[in-house]
């Protein structure tokens, strides 16, 4: 359990971390995130995560300035002070509190929040278990690009799966797969790789762009295109990606099983490659 969060320039007790009740990412979600991953001090690919959140803030017109060397001295300081060795930290910034009003002030002063949290990263090969899925309508906005807080629609699916003993639900707008509620979905077909372009329709993950490098990187084949629900259940492979669950391999998809049920070889390979980078016990 953690005992020291950020909040704004202090570091304080972790159950004495406290927002204001007008703050607007409680009252509006107006506030965006980050979810990174670290082990050991490798906090991993940060830079794309820090690219990531510029993006955000600026589409939302947050005025906060990232200062990626005073940034990543806090997240360290966490790690080390919770006597954490892996898991995530976890980063907030809301546009800042105001009285409660639908029109935000230009002048307001941003809340960063920031704390970490033990997690076992599934980053060893041999661990490498496939899980469920179910599919489910996309309900969410048309900005979905934007790593915002809103993440309502989300719960809701990821809810439904975990009643269905399903380890994520893949959303479905328009028959179109866009992603998970928490991940990029990937499908194999003809030895091909397939996900979702980068577009306004899904989040541009950091795993996801990782995992592009290194499939250019080994000369192995990508398209970035639509596929459908259809395609998806009668994929070679399927898997999903992202910094908590890095490559997880999904071999069951509503009542359909993937692969007969098994890790297929494409993800595994690659599973392998991404660890690489990250594991060198
Ligand atoms: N989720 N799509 C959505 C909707 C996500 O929320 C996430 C990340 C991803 C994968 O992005 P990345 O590879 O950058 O983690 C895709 C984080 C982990 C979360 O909300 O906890």
């Amino acid at each position: 359990m953690s005992k020291y969060a950020y909040i704004n320039n202090k570091y304080v007790n972790f159950y004495n971390a406290k927002i204001h009740i007008e703050d607007r990412g409680l009252q509006f979600g107006d506030s965006v995130y980050e979810v990174i991953a670290f082990k050991k001090n490798v906090l991993i690919d940060l830079n794309f995560h820090f690219i990531r959140l510029k993006f955000s803030l600026k589409e939302l017109k947050i005025n906060f300035k990232i200062n990626r060397i005073k940034l990543t001295k806090i997240f360290k300081k966490l790690i080390k002070d919770n006597l954490i060795e892996e898991g995530i930290i976890y980063l907030q910034i809301t546009r800042g509190v105001q009285e409660r009003n639908h029109i935000y002030r230009e002048n307001i002063k941003p809340t960063l929040i920031s704390y970490v949290m033990k997690k076992k990263l599934n980053l060893q090969i041999k661990n490498l278990k496939g899980v469920k899925a179910i599919t489910c309508k996309d309900m969410r906005w048309d900005r979905r690009d934007i790593k915002t807080v809103n993440l309502l629609p989300n719960i809701i699916a990821a809810n439904l799966a975990n009643k269905k003993n399903a380890y994520e639900a893949i959303l479905i707008k328009n028959d179109i797969i866009t992603e998970g509620t928490s991940s990029n979905i990937w499908i194999v077909k003809k030895n091909i790789l397939i996900t979702h372009p980068s577009n306004t329709d899904i989040l541009k993950g950091v795993t996801r762009t990782r995992i592009m490098k290194l499939i250019k990187e080994n000369n192995l084949k990508l398209r970035e295109r639509n596929f459908t629900r259809k395609e998806l259940l009668n994929a070679e492979e399927v898997f999903l990606t992202s910094s908590s669950s890095f490559i997880t391999p999904i071999i069951k998809i509503d009542l359909k099983k993937i692969n007969n049920g098994k890790v297929g070889r494409i993800s595994l390979k690659l599973a392998e490659l991404y660890s690489g980078l990250f594991v060198n016990e």
